[in-house]
């Protein structure tokens, strides 16, 4: 027989969003209003149970922070309990102290661990979970690449700062009859982009799931500048590249499941279309701006359903899933197959026929 349920733990992990504390005062509220569960936050996501920085949190806590951008715990996108540097002889080794961290969890009480996190952070959440903690994932990234959920919480609010930047560029882009390009987030997957795109009414899209030819892509833009409209709006998302090229890496972080930083095909782009073009060009490269600030509407609806479905689950016994949203239903999926695939743009797909369909080109 299993134990009641009196305690459980949640952490964030990875890189933050906006909704993530939507989620962490759904889970609180609901576990406390709804079944009289105590929470335990844990800090810097898996640091936090790495180093043992475990705190309760109460209805008090998580009161006033729906709207509020980031996470209330703290987050790390470094921190792997299998994986863990240590100096050791002037040297760094790397150990496992995952059981160390999972005792740390029991001796809190946790009897079931919340993580929201993107895919690294919900394999470890997998990883400890076959180790004998219980968990239940929570998806999250502005990226939404994950396959296993129509959409994660946090692209919304990047999307809509996207956005609202392609419009601001649009006015300043026709005062000067300049090109204006701009390089978004999205990791290896061009929903940011794509969508910001459509949205913002861009010239040109350029993902990675379609490597482009740059002189394909002057040819556009040089039709539509010479036609009368002497402006031109480029969105490039950080992980496009040219077609025999690779992508651009900014930078690489030590000790990161994933430690590829992309970024810099934003300025590569414009100075080779101003070249081709011999048009002023510009370069905004929109950054950390797209997963700061308030969360829309959306997310924070999508983030408190999913905090409150994540508890419900853990009630009813269900272990090793994640909560994701398919079609109008929040539900949960195992979480193996939930980290299995990540979700890229279709090239054919309906979103990329709509655009070329208002002869935004992608370079190809
Ligand atoms: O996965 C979210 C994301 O913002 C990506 O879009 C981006 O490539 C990456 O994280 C940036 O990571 P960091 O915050 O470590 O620079």
């Amino acid at each position: 027989m299993t134990d009641k349920l009196r305690r459980i733990g949640i952490l964030t992990g990875g890189g933050d969003c906006p909704g993530l504390n939507a989620v962490i005062r759904a889970v609180v509220k609901t576990a406390a209003y709804d079944h009289g569960i105590d929470v335990i936050g844990i800090e810097n996501g898996f640091e936090g149970l790495i180093r043992d920085r475990c705190r309760p949190l109460s209805t008090g806590d998580v009161s006033g922070i729906l709207a509020r951008g980031g996470t209330i715990l703290g987050t790390s996108n470094k921190d792997n309990p299998f994986r863990v540097p240590i100096r050791e002889n002037g040297e760094t080794v790397y150990r496992d102290l995952s059981e160390e961290a999972i005792r740390i969890a029991k001796r809190h009480g946790i009897q079931l661990l919340i993580t929201v996190g993107g895919d690294g952070s919900l394999s470890i959440a997998r990883d400890l979970g076959s180790r004998g903690l219980k968990v239940i994932g929570v998806p999250k990234t502005i990226d939404n690449d994950l396959d296993a959920t129509d959409v994660t919480f946090g692209f919304d609010s990047a999307l809509a700062v996207a956005t609202e930047a392609i419009d601001r560029l649009h006015t300043t882009a026709q005062s000067h009859q300049r090109i204006m390009v701009i390089e978004v987030m999205g990791r290896y997957a061009g929903w940011i982009a794509l969508q910001a795109g459509l949205a913002g009414g861009a010239d040109a899209i350029l993902i990675p799931e379609i490597p482009f030819q740059i002189e394909k892509v002057a040819e556009s833009i040089g039709d539509r500048i010479y036609s009368g409209r002497s402006f031109a709006i480029v969105v490039v998302a950080e992980g496009a590249a040219p077609a025999g090229g690779s992508m651009s890496v900014r930078d690489m972080i030590a000790d990161s499941p994933d430690p590829v930083r992309l970024g810099g095909i934003g300025n590569i782009v414009a100075g080779q279309l101003e070249k081709l073009l011999d048009r002023e060009t510009r370069t905004t490269v929109l950054g950390h701006v797209q997963r700061g600030g308030i969360p829309t509407p959306t997310d924070r609806m999508l983030g408190t359903r999913f905090g409150a479905h994540a508890v419900k689950a853990a009630v009813a016994g269900e272990n090793e899933v994640m909560v994701r949203l398919r079609g109008q239903v929040v539900e949960t999926v195992p979480l193996s197959e939930a980290v299995a695939k990540l979700r890229r743009v279709d090239p054919e797909g309906e979103l990329v026929r709509t655009a070329r369909s208002l002869h935004t080109t992608f370079g190809i």
